[in-house]
Formats: C-alpha cells, structure tokens, sequence
C-alpha cells in the first residue's frame, strides 16, 4: 500500500469541485442491472469501491465502460446471479447488488458478508424484509440463496433506518407486484439519489427523503440517463482540511442543504461559512473553538462518516469537546494514530473525549479505514513537520485523487 507523505503548516485555500457521492453511485450502479438496456453515469468519482463495483457489473455479464467520470453500463448480457467470496470480502456494500440481482433474476447468491474494520456491520435488516416479500433465504457455507417468483409489496417496518436494507428494499420493490411501504426507512440524500434514478428508469418511488417511502411495482424498467449527486461527506472533509490549517476555501458543485449537520459544527467552531445554490465559501478562525457534544446520528443527524475527520479538527481547538459515536461499534481506530501526533484524546465505550491541544507533531501514522485515513490526513495538514500516512489504499476507497485536490489548495502533499 503507498503512503501520503504531508509537511504540515501550509494554509488550504482555493477552489474545489466536489466529487460525485461514492455513497450514491455504488446502489444507483447496482440498480442498473434492473433493466434490460443501457444506462449512461455520469459524475462518477475516480474510486477503488468504483471500480470494485464495475467488477461486480462484469462478472454478472454486463459491459462496463467509462470515459473518464461517465460510466456506461450495458445489462442486455446480463447471464449470472451470484456475487463471489473474493468481491464480497472486499466491498461489503456489495450486499446492494441482492435487491437488484433478485428483481432481475428471480434468483440471487451471495457470500455472507463479514466483519469490517468499522464494525460488525450485520445484515439482518435487509434479509428480515426480503424474506417479508416473499423471498425466500437460505443461508449455506457462507452463502446466501435468494429465490422468489414473485416479490410481493407489502408494509416494510425497519427496526432502525439502516442506508442499506432501505436500498435494498427499495430495489427489491421496483418490480414487485403491488404497493410497498417502507416506514422508519432511511432518510439519507443518497436514498433520494437512488429514488430519483429509479424513477427515471420508470419506476414509481415517492416519498424518499422522508421516513416512510411508498413504492408501486411496476412491470419493468428501462436504461436511463442520470448525474451522481455531489459528495457530502468529501466536501465536509475538504472544509475540515481548510478550517484546521486557518484557510479559506470555496467549494463548487455541492448542495449545502444536505449539509446542514456538519456546516453547523463548523460555524459552531468558528467557521464564517456562506452558502450560495451549489457553493460552498468558508473563512476559518484564527483558533478554533471546541464543540460541546458531537453525536453521530441517522440523517439529518450529524453523519458517522465525517466523526473522525471533525475529531481532527477538534484536537486542536480551544477547550474539551465531546463524540458519541451511536451507529458504528469500532469506529474509534483513528484515535491511537492522532494521539501519536499529539492529540489528547480518551476514548470510553462510544465516546471520546478531546481536549484541544495548540500544536501537532508529525508523525508516522496509519489509515486503518476510510474516513479515519481522511482525519489523519486532516491533522497532518496542520502538524508540524512532515507526517506519512500508509494504508492509503482505504482512502482511495472514497476520496478521488485525494493529494491532488489539496495540493491545489496548496497543501505539501505527494504520494510514495
Ligand atoms: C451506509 C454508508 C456508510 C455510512 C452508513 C451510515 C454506503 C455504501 N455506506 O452504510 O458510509 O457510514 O450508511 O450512515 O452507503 N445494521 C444492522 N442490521 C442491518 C443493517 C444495519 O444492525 O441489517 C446496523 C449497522 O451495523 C450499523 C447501523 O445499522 O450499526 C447503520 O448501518 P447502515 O445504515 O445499514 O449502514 P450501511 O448501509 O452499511
């Protein structure tokens, strides 16, 4: 795995144009494989969990293309129903491709999906639905066989709102027959992004957004035309980048509305923020101020992706502030790595407590996941001396060429 090698100190400002939502394109390419035709993608991000999906798409027998952020995907050759061992290990949020394969197929396997480095991460949810529309599962060697001649609507209840099953109910439900309500489902943008590329297959999903999504099958559904929606998370971890280091920055091509958890504990750390319709203007402060509490939450509450990367810039804010940490077990692993740079952070359970310090050290660090790589990156923009971060694969998992972006911005950021 390569290594970011940062010399810290350098203010981020300038001009950035967010990414397309990895969290958006991942369950709107797996419906792709619901019509029998050709879907064109466009904004899609430059990621590993990308092009970990565009495999799925293959080995199910579609032909993937992409020029540069448009990905084409053509089902008509669609022949296989199972998601292997090897993919399954890799990118768990294969588990989307179950509601899409078995609305196709009548028919789908994949492999059980195990632990992750975030947490357990269970799929009960989605396989107690399925099962309520008339699936039937059976769970063998470490797969799980799919088969339903008929997906039946039904009233979905979902214990928690969970992004996934909500996903996967709603491509399971496209094509049932009759009418299905999912209530307590997730509210998240990317489930209103995924609805707005379904119905523009001709599917008839209303209400997404909002907690209960009501979905009239339909007979069946064509290849459609879609633009990814901006990445929201990304764009909080560049302001994070931006705020710590005492920089202004404006972001481009963003949606502040969705933003509005994150944008709010920025102001309350001191951050002038300006919203324009698809920008983005920040001003940092010259010291940043502690929050009281930060408690991860469903959408709209405050999102688990952007904790660690906001615990960063809590280590080094005036005063104590406090993270609860309530939808992911193990989501605390950058908290060692940043305490090595300097941080004075103790973590009990799911909370972690930072007491801001004044400087940073650089410092060898490791990226044991994905958002936490993006909060090292974060502190060792504003440590000081030079820092190397490894394990830079699990941040190219979300963050399209992450070192180019900050070193527009001026960051002294390369790649070994
Ligand atoms: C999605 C996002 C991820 C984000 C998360 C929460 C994608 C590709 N990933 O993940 O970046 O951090 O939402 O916003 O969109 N749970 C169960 N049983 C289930 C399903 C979930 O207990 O069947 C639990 C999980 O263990 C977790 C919580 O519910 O504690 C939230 O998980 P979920 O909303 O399903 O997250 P993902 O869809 O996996």
């Amino acid at each position: 795995m390569g290594k970011l090698i940062i010399d810290g100190g350098e203010r981020i400002s300038g001009e950035i144009r967010v990414q397309g939502a990895k969290n958006a394109v991942l369950p709107i390419l797996a419906a792709t494989v619901m019509a029998d035709g050709v879907s064109v993608i466009k904004n899609c991000p430059s990621l590993r969990d990308v092009d970990k999906t565009d495999l799925v798409l293959e080995r199910l027998g579609c032909i993937v293309r992409r020029e540069e952020n448009v990905v084409t995907v053509d089902t008509r050759g669609m022949c296989d129903c199972e998601i292997c061992e090897d993919l399954m290990r890799e990118m768990r949020s294969s588990i989307i491709f179950l509601g899409a394969i078995i609305s196709r197929c009548k028919r789908a396997v994949v492999s059980m999906p195990g632990g992750c480095p975030i947490g357990l991460r269970p799929i009960d949810l989605h396989l107690k639905a399925l099962k309520e529309m008339g699936v039937s599962i059976q769970e063998e060697h470490g797969y799980i066989n799919c088969k339903a001649e008929k997906i039946r609507g039904g009233n979905i209840h979902l214990d928690f709102p969970s992004v996934g099953a909500t996903e996967n109910v709603m491509l399971a439900a496209v094509c049932a027959d009759g009418i299905t309500t999912v209530s307590n489902a997730a509210r998240e943008p990317e489930i209103v992004d995924l609805s707005n590329f379904l119905n523009s297959m001709g599917a008839r999903v209303y209400g997404a957004g909002g907690s209960v999504i009501t979905i009239h099958g339909v007979e069946k559904l064509n290849g459609a035309e879609y633009t990814i929606m901006p990445d929201r998370i990304v764009a909080a971890t560049y302001l994070a980048a931006s705020a710590i280091t005492g920089g202004e920055i404006c972001l481009n091509s963003v949606n502040p509305y969705d933003m509005g958890a994150m944008l709010h504990v920025l102001e309350e750390m001191g951050a002038k923020i300006r919203c324009e319709n698809s920008r983005i203007i920040q001003t940092a402060p010259k010291t940043l101020r502690s929050v009281h509490t930060i408690r991860t939450m469903p959408y709209p509450g405050f999102p688990t992706d952007i904790q660690s990367p906001f615990m960063a810039l809590a280590s080094m804010a005036r005063g104590t502030s406090v993270f609860i940490e309530n939808i992911f077990e193990n989501r605390f692993q950058h908290v060692d790595e940043l305490t090595r740079m300097g941080a004075d952070i103790k973590v009990e359970g799911r909370s972690a407590v930072v007491r801001g310090v004044r400087e940073l050290q650089g410092a060898n660090v490791v990226a044991r996941e994905l958002r936490g790589g993006a909060a090292l990156v974060i502190a060792a923009l504003a440590a000081n001396g030079t820092t190397s971060v490894s394990g830079v694969d699990f941040i190219d998992r979300g963050y399209e060429n992450i070192e180019k972006y900050l070193q527009s911005c001026g960051a002294k950021i390369r790649r070994e």
